[in-house]
């Protein structure tokens, strides 16, 4: 039986019965992958969730069995998802976001040798072109990522902002200003294109970054996803904030960097970092939550570290 895949149910009874034969099958692959997460488990979960969250934009487009399987892996995952050691300061809310704000630096995309290698050596044009097309993979994912958060919201005020970042990330309705395509004169300049994003996105490492940030800006609980966009607007600050200088030394022509300067030499960009920390320390209730945050954190550190691992195995970059 594929847990993953089936015809669309075309009555409730279809879907319900779907997902009774499928929940404990399910919850059982998702304790098994989970366990190692290596083995042929893990790659089987991640593949058949990265098919529930490719096959439909949305939730209100799902079959009521799809949606109701991708919900439950998500309670599963709760149940079985390793905890993360917290120092006995950060157990106050206030102790947390301290200790979150200064965790940040030591576990962004700065840290890997592949962001080391392009920062400190002399990366050749191939290597610049693989490095490109992965960020226009990751830009264009995220629109997707704020308007998952935008709608999980449950406070107006931090819906607003999500839309004021989801507005921004969008170029404010114009296309050719979206921060995505930005990246793309980058990656023209270098000699590729999308079809070289197309070919990175079948890096299965990055499926399970694509599944995880679903995960977190879908969940019942909006501890995960403002935990997750706190983590992803500050490391996508420190990455381009380091790699604006750097691209000017390489002498990259000025108009092919938008991209870099409105993310690394842009007042907004304080503004983002500072409002994505004021709503994780609103959004966090108690001890329970400080644990959700803070395994949101460092497991999106540790999901990034990997995909950057396997980048930089594309580009042939040792670790030093
Ligand atoms: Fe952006």
């Amino acid at each position: 039986m594929d847990l993953f895949r089936f015809p669309r149910p075309k009555t409730f009874a279809e879907a319900s019965q779907l997902v009774q034969e499928r929940q404990k099958p399910l919850e059982e692959l998702v304790t098994r992958a989970y366990r190692d997460q290596a083995g042929e488990d893990w790659k089987s979960f991640q593949l058949g969730m990265f098919h529930f969250h490719t096959q439909y934009p949305g939730p209100w487009q799902e079959d009521w069995a799809s949606h109701g399987l991708r919900t439950l892996a998500y309670d599963f995952e709760d149940k079985v998802l390793p905890g993360r050691d917290l120092p006995p300061e950060a157990g106050t809310i206030d102790g947390f976001i301290d200790y979150a704000c200064k965790l940040l630096p030591s576990i962004t995309t700065l840290q890997t040798p592949l962001l080391r290698f392009l920062i400190d050596k002399e990366p050749s044009r191939d290597q610049w072109r693989t490095y490109a097309a992965s960020m226009y993979g990751r830009g264009r994912v995220h629109h997707g990522n704020l308007a998952r958060l935008s709608l999980n919201l449950p406070r107006e005020e931090y819906a607003c902002f999500a839309y004021r970042m989801l507005g921004d990330e969008g170029g404010q309705g114009n296309y050719k200003k979206a921060h995505s395509t930005l990246i793309l004169p980058f990656l023209e300049h270098l000699g590729g294109s999308i079809a070289d994003t197309d070919r990175l996105g079948e890096i299965f490492e990055g499926k399970v970054l694509f599944n995880w940030m679903n995960r977190c800006f879908m969940h019942p609980n909006p501890v995960w996803g403002v935990a997750t966009i706190f983590y992803l607007e500050n490391q996508a600050a420190m990455e381009f904030t380091a790699m604006l200088p750097r691209l000017r030394k390489a002498k990259f022509p000025e108009e092919v960097l938008e991209f870099f300067t409105i993310h690394g030499d842009d007042p907004e960009t304080e503004l983002h970092n500072n409002m994505c920390r004021d709503m994780l320390r609103s959004h966090i209730k108690g001890p329970q939550d400080i644990k959700i945050a803070n395994v949101a954190i460092r497991r999106a550190g540790d999901l990034f570290e990997s995909l950057f691992a396997r980048v930089a195995q594309l580009m042939e970059i040792k670790a030093a």
